[in-house]
């Protein structure tokens, strides 16, 4: 085999290396007389580097039971301290938090003097100090997060429509619908930076702007993201044997080069005396650089673009992620999505728009985002801190400049610090103070101490208002044969930790009729629900001595096989509602419409009276013995019936299957409609087919509405046929007879038989516009 120079240099330091710091760990664990924390034995010289796999915050956790809660780890040559559990971490953070308030650089990160720039990887020291407060008075402090409210409303309703055009799109492809979700959670989350910045929409998910941002972007995430060898052996820095450096440089260059045409634009504007409206972020550090300080203190061109880039990362991957993971974890969950979507409605109203003040009051939801970020903290080792000096800890030594991993992950999944801590469960927040502010150590995905994240307000206004537009805005089903049980949960490590396979939802717009049907079916529910509670407790208590309708519904003692063997109490509750609903609303919009078109056609009132005074006599009511005998009622009531059907496409059929129809082929669960109205006018079978003629049901030919008739089927017919015909004719003949036997009736007002108001209004059945209005005179 020929080896090349550049190998035959890279090997040779690679030994020399590896043999220098063998040499080191040698004297330090014999020099040593403290113990440093227990872990897991290492290879020689590489220590512990392959035992981390790919996503190593678990890996870190699956060592906890043998090894305890701090462990220990020589990554390479970097001594590595690793905290899992809540005692641990409040140690660390209230007791140390000095101590390991340093910083360890990926090697990658040292790009373009990045870490001299960053806050987030800064030294512990005045730079870092004075960047800080920065950030925490001019950009992330309460007030100004508040002021930037609208900057919210408008990225998250971009988002909103972006995902409907999507799913409109998709469907029109002939997709289920299904949408690329954490896509336009990161546009949305990138576009909020882009805002509180530099006052623009970086990326614009139609054009192209923005792509070129957004690629290097993702390549400097992916090279700080990927373990280098370089961090694990800093002598073969030098040599960046992975090429990720040359990567970095590269990507990086191309991000921080865009930013500065934002920075020059700005200082363009600033320089020809335009002034701005509101200040931005870009403004303040650009007025930090013309402090012109020098030192610690001093804010390069350089640092300002590093800033600004570092907004960018800190701030989208970690909320977009933790909102994809919301909405896996709601999905997989149908009960608590339905949970906090009934939340919503109840607080916000069905047709409302959630706003930031409404947040207060949506309890569930919040308990939903905390217990998102328990299970799912997007950087879950925290960003790793450094040892400033040898520290006791715990009892354990451990040297300056070792690197400390706080396992966040692993301390929201602590069995001594949760219940059933494996599980999903919103509800172990519902009345109680727990939060991510880094007070609580076993929550937290924030951190905790002098480097706790600095954007927590911010995520604390746009996580909950971005959830809960995406559940009041639509209803979400799994695509592509997912289901909550088989929905995949495996992670990948980025800058954040996402879902390896990403979500695919299908949002259905909720509109404000399905929002109003669901509260209002609800309410229902809960009233019949009451009824039947109340029977079945009769039941026991008394026994049953009348019997009626739900009594039989609740003794139903079927055979098991072709039925069922009892109706469950949710069934019985569903079809008693039913009856209700198909009886009362159906019956009442007949007896209007009969009544209105009586009063638009005087002749055929005085007729169905004339009648009634015949048959019934003035000194008693109309019985239901009396309907055979009265003739032109009956033929009213067929005559309404023909025109104003309640149900006018009958209720919506489905082929069970591929059928030749009339010489057509309708393929399986095609949706059938039957148009009763159209066929109740069609003028193949009706002669004068608009007009109201009672007159045309008198002759001979006797036709019905029970199914045999097709010209007339206003309660359908065959298999699915209306089963309350029997029942629907009673009522209707006994109401509308009683009403016009008792009273004489006229139009209200100036309205005239021929000025009427004859529109119609959709609903559960089809009503008139304006209900109508009479003037009953009691007959004497
Ligand atoms: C879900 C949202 C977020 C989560 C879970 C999160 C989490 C974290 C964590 C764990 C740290 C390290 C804390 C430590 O070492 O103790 C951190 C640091 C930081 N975060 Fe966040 N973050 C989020 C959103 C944001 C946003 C929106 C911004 C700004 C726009 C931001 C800016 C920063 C910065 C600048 C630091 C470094 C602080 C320092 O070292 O002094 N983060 N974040």
């Amino acid at each position: 085999m020929e080896l090349s120079t550049a190998s035959i240099v890279f090997w040779s330091c690679f030994f020399s290396a590896a043999l220098l710091l063998f040499l080191r760990l040698i004297k330090f664990t014999k020099g040593s007389t403290k113990s440093t924390p227990p872990g897991p034995q290492g290879w020689p010289i590489f220590g512990n580097i392959f035992d981390l796999g790919t996503l190593p915050h678990q890996t870190l956790y699956r060592l906890r039971p043998q090894h305890g809660p701090v462990l220990w780890l020589q990554l390479g040559a970097i001594n590595t301290m690793v905290v899992q559990s809540a005692k641990a971490a409040a140690e660390l953070f209230k007791n140390h938090d000095l101590s390991f308030s340093d910083r360890n650089v990926p090697f990658t990160l040292t790009a373009h003097n990045y870490d001299q720039g960053s806050m987030a990887l800064g030294k512990y020291g005045p730079y870092w100090r004075m960047i800080r407060k920065v950030c925490a008075s001019e950009l992330l402090v309460n007030k100004r997060i508040n002021e930037m409210g609208s900057l919210r409303r408008k990225c998250v309703d971009d988002m909103i429509r972006w995902i409907e055009e999507d799913a409109a799109k998709s469907g029109a492809e002939g997709r289920a619908g299904e949408v690329e979700l954490p896509h336009f959670l990161f546009c949305m989350a990138f576009n909020l930076i882009g805002n509180i910045t530099l006052s623009r929409d970086v990326v614009d998910i139609k054009s192209k702007d923005g792509h070129e941002f957004f690629q290097a972007m993702n390549g400097v995430v992916e090279w700080a993201g990927r373990p280098n060898i370089a961090d694990f052996f800093p002598l073969l820095k030098r040599l960046d044997p992975l090429g990720m450096m040359r990567n970095m440089v590269r990507d990086m260059g191309q991000a921080l080069n865009l930013i500065a045409r934002f920075v020059k634009e700005r200082d363009e504007e600033r320089q020809s005396g335009m002034v701005r409206e509101k200040r931005d972020f870009l403004d303040v550090l650009l007025e930090c650089r013309d402090d012109e300080k020098e030192g610690p203190h001093e804010m390069s061109d350089n640092k300002v673009k590093i800033i600004v880039l570092e907004m960018f990362f800190a701030g989208s991957d970690t909320t977009s992620s933790t909102l994809e993971w919301a909405m896996t974890e709601l999905l997989r969950r149908p009960e608590s999505m339905r949970k906090a979507q009934e939340e919503l409605d109840r607080v916000v109203g069905p047709h409302g728009k959630v706003e930031e003040s409404d947040i207060d009051q949506l309890l569930y939801l919040q308990a939903v985002v905390k217990e998102t970020l328990r299970l799912h903290p997007p950087i879950p080792l925290l960003l790793p801190r450094n040892a400033l000096q040898d520290t006791n800890f715990m009892g354990y030594f451990v040297p300056k400049n070792t690197q400390v991993f706080v396992n966040a992950w692993a301390i929201g999944r602590d069995p001594d610090a949760w219940k059933e801590p494996l599980s999903f469960k919103p509800d172990r927040f519902l009345g109680s103070n727990l939060d991510y502010k880094g007070q609580n150590f076993e929550f937290i995905p924030f951190g905790s101490g002098r480097r706790i994240c600095i954007g927590i307000s911010l995520a604390n206004k746009l996580l909950p208002l971005a959830l809960a537009s995406l559940l009041h805005c639509f209803d979400w089903e799994l695509g592509g044969g997912v289901t909550p049980e088989t929905i995949d949960m495996n992670e990948r490590v980025g800058m954040a930790v996402r879902k390896l396979i990403p979500l695919k939802p299908i949002p259905k717009r909720r509109t404000g009729l399905r929002k109003n049907m669901e509260r209002d079916l609800g309410k229902a529910m809960e009233m019949a629900s009451g009824f039947v509670n109340e029977r079945m407790k009769k039941q026991r208590t008394e026994g049953t001595k009348r019997k009626d309708f739900l009594d039989v519904l609740l003794e139903f003692e079927g055979n098991g096989k072709d039925e069922p063997a009892k109706i469950s109490d949710r069934d019985v509750i569903i079809f008693i509602l039913e009856i209700f609903l198909a009886g009362s609303e159906t019956s009442s919009s007949i007896v209007e419409w009969a009544m209105t078109e009586l009063l638009r056609n005087p002749k055929s009132m005085s007729e169905v009276k004339d009648e009634l005074a015949r048959v019934v006599g003035a000194d008693r009511n109309v019985e239901e013995s009396d309907i055979d005998e009265l003739q032109y009622l009956q033929a009213v009531v067929k005559e309404t019936l023909r025109l104003h059907p309640p149900i006018p496409f009958l209720i919506l059929r489905s082929a069970i299957q591929d059928t030749s129809f009339m010489g057509y082929h309708i393929p399986k669960d095609t949706q059938v409609l039957v148009n009763a109205r159209a066929i109740g006018r069609d003028p193949g079978s009706w002669e004068d087919p608009s007009s109201f003629k009672p007159e045309r049901f008198l002759d001979s030919k006797k036709i019905e509405y029970k199914g045999q008739n097709f010209e007339l089927i206003p309660f359908g017919a065959g298999r699915r046929i209306c089963a309350g015909i029997p029942l629907a004719h009673r009522v209707l003949h006994l109401v509308l007879g009683t009403l016009l036997h008792h009273f004489d009736w006229q139009l209200k007002g100036n309205v005239t038989p021929e000025t009427m108001d004859m529109k119609e209004k959709w609903g559960l059945v089809m009503r008139k516009s304006q209900p109508l209005k009479a003037v009953p005179k009691k007959l004497t």
